[in-house]
């Protein structure tokens, strides 16, 4: 594995599956009574959020702490950064404190990126602003492994606000590399430009596709992203777009419902449906501990650790 993760993309197939395998070693310990282990005792890992999170800072502090990491939590909101610093400066500030991992989340895509050429610490990218979520994507496709065995082949459906979706093309990326086959299901204004580069097909039909799905990731419609007018209605998306009991119905027995979190219940996602025992969305938020164990075993502690 490279020093740093900052795309799904840089992942080739046997990191992934290296990553997903420590995981599922690593997930017998969170099984344990004492659920710690010592492997990255005296190391340090800063969790940098510039941007709001509940998951992904959670389970990156639980997962650091259960290493026995030493771990510094930033936060911008009450920081120096209402003063005006910058984030090369708050990231060198963090570094002379003697940080060997820097888990940035930023609203600006790139910032992780930038970082890696400032600090010398591993970076990884915990969802910069419309481009990657990469450790999401791993849980995800853990989650999925977990239910329906090997991804080779496997149909993946990702619904919903694409254009402003880091989780979609972090996972468009990840299952394309793990060999499952991923069909976007999106209106065209929630639809980047660019997708037609993307590895995956794309459609406008959902109830086409749901019978020949094996996993469908529903994903938010991020209001606070959109500057304008993307659908007529939120009545209307949900009517074309969202997971009702109806559409539920349509899957294959065995297909499970997936939802990276936070949801917006009633809007792409009935709460009936999330609710239901073939939704993973639960199951997502405990393995995103393990695989951010995983990220941060291999990344500071190596095979040799
Ligand atoms: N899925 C996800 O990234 O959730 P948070 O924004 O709560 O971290």
């Amino acid at each position: 594995m490279k020093r740093h993760l900052i795309s799904a993309g840089d992942l080739t197939k046997d990191d992934a599956l290296l990553i997903l395998d420590t995981a599922e070693e690593l997930a017998r310990v969170s099984e344990r009574s004492i659920k710690k282990l010592p492997t990255l005792r005296g190391r340090t890992v800063v969790n940098l959020f510039f941007e709001d999170s509940t998951r992904t800072r959670i389970s990156f502090e639980a997962a650091a702490k259960r290493l026995s990491a030493d771990v510094i939590n930033f936060s911008a909101k009450g920081s120096s950064v209402s003063k005006g610093e910058s984030l090369k400066d708050t990231a060198l500030t963090l570094e002379a404190m003697g940080a060997d991992a820097v888990v940035i989340r930023h609203s600006a895509s790139g910032a992780p990126h930038r970082l890696a050429t400032w600090v010398r610490g591993s970076v990884v990218n915990a969802g910069d602003g419309t481009h990657e979520h990469p450790t999401q994507a791993l849980l995800d496709a853990f989650s999925m492994r977990r239910r329906l065995g090997s991804l080779e082949g496997r149909k993946v459906t990702i619904v919903g606000d694409v254009l402003h979706s880091r989780v979609a093309r972090s996972n468009v990326l990840l299952l394309n590399t793990l060999g499952a086959e991923v069909t976007l299901v999106a209106p065209p204004t929630l639809l980047p430009v660019s997708v037609g580069t993307w590895p995956c097909e794309v459609s406008y039909d959902l109830d086409a596709v749901l019978p020949k799905s094996d996993a469908v990731m529903m994903l938010r419609v991020q209001k606070e992203r959109m500057n304008a007018a993307y659908f007529p209605s939120e009545r209307e998306y949900s009517r074309r777009y969202g997971l009702d009991r109806e559409r539920f119905a349509k899957m294959p027995d065995e297909a499970i419902v997936m939802h990276p979190g936070p949801m917006n219940r009633g809007m792409e996602i009935a709460a009936e449906v999330a609710d239901s025992a073939r939704s993973t969305i639960v199951e997502q938020v405990a393995n995103g501990v393990t695989i951010r164990m995983a990220v941060l075993y291999l990344l500071l502690g190596g095979e040799t650790a």
